[in-house]
């Protein structure tokens, strides 16, 4: 049985509750932490099963309140907090001629600003705990670890998504710069880059032909990720399997990044959404 305890921004719906489920199937006690309460409330009963390792908080991680209190919430419910998954995030349209300021502030505050208010009050946490061990256990007997949830638009960009493309591009060097600060603490802190996955956020995609098309001929494995393939990367990077691995992004993105040119239709006649 694993008896970690982990935090899923953004765990209400798509990735991180795919993310939530596989932490749960593999033993963990789980929080969801979303603004989305009713999705909140949707996702607890569809986890039913596990209901007495999983929990809803409603949360906004951009306000730094709602941060605090998920916090004591989760340290009164599960008592510590071994995992933190920042994956909440949000993509509002507009490139640098169009985009609304107030749009370009919402969606650093919530992908970039929000990912740094829980790291910073989880890691707090996890800091404390490490600090009152003595110094030979410090670093092998809890595994704790951070993984962001940031995207192939770490690296690469979408001029229409300006501020989607920033917050990730920040993510990407948050993660880097924090798995440095906490490597003397054995916090290990990693990130997952997506390609496109089937939720909400492509929505406006899927079912759409054409937006489709474009998709798949960037995507050598022809074909658009289910969550559960990104949620096997966030048990893999938060586990004892990875616990040499920190300061990484692993890029689940199809064979995206290693494109040059598009596929060639002809490769893609088999591809599915
Ligand atoms: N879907 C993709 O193709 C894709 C690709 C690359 C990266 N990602 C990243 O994966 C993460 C999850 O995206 P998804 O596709 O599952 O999207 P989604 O819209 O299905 O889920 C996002 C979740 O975050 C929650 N959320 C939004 N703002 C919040 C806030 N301020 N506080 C707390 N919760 C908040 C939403 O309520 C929702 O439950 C995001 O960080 C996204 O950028 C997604």
């Amino acid at each position: 049985m694993d008896h970690r305890v982990v935090i899923v921004t953004g765990g209400a719906k798509g990735i991180g509750l795919a993310c939530a489920r596989r932490f749960l199937k593999d033993g963990c006690s789980v929080v969801i932490a979303d603004h989305d309460e009713e999705a909140g409330r949707r996702a607890l009963s569809e986890l039913e099963a596990f209901n007495d390792r999983v929990r809803f908080f409603a949360c906004d991680v951009a306000e730094k309140l709602s941060v605090h209190n998920l916090v004591a919430e989760t340290l009164g419910a599960f008592g510590r907090i071994d995992v933190l998954l920042n994956n909440a995030g949000i993509a509002l349209k507009g490139g640098v001629l169009d985009l609304d300021d107030g749009d370009f502030d919402r969606v650093i505050a919530v992908n970039l600003r929000g990912a740094f208010l829980v790291s910073k009050a989880v890691v707090k946490h996890m800091v404390e705990e490490i600090e009152n061990r003595d110094d030979r256990s410090r670093l092998t007997d809890r595994p704790y670890a951070i993984v962001n949830m940031s995207s192939i638009n770490d690296e690469v960009a979408i001029p229409d998504y300006l501020a989607y493309t920033i917050s990730k591009g920040g993510l990407r060097q948050m993660t880097k710069a924090m798995a440095l600060e906490l490597a003397p603490y054995g916090i290990r802190v990693n990130g997952i880059g997506p390609g496109s996955v089937k939720t909400d956020m492509l929505k406006g995609v899927v079912g759409d032909e054409k937006a489709l098309g474009k998709i798949h001929a960037r995507t050598p494995l022809g074909r658009i990720a289910h969550p559960d393939e990104i949620a096997s990367v966030a048990a893999f990077l938060s586990s004892e399997e990875a616990s040499y691995i920190t300061g990484q992004i692993i890029y689940a993105d199809g064979g995206r990044l290693a494109l040059n040119y598009t596929m060639d239709p002809a490769d893609l006649d088999n591809t599915e959404t």
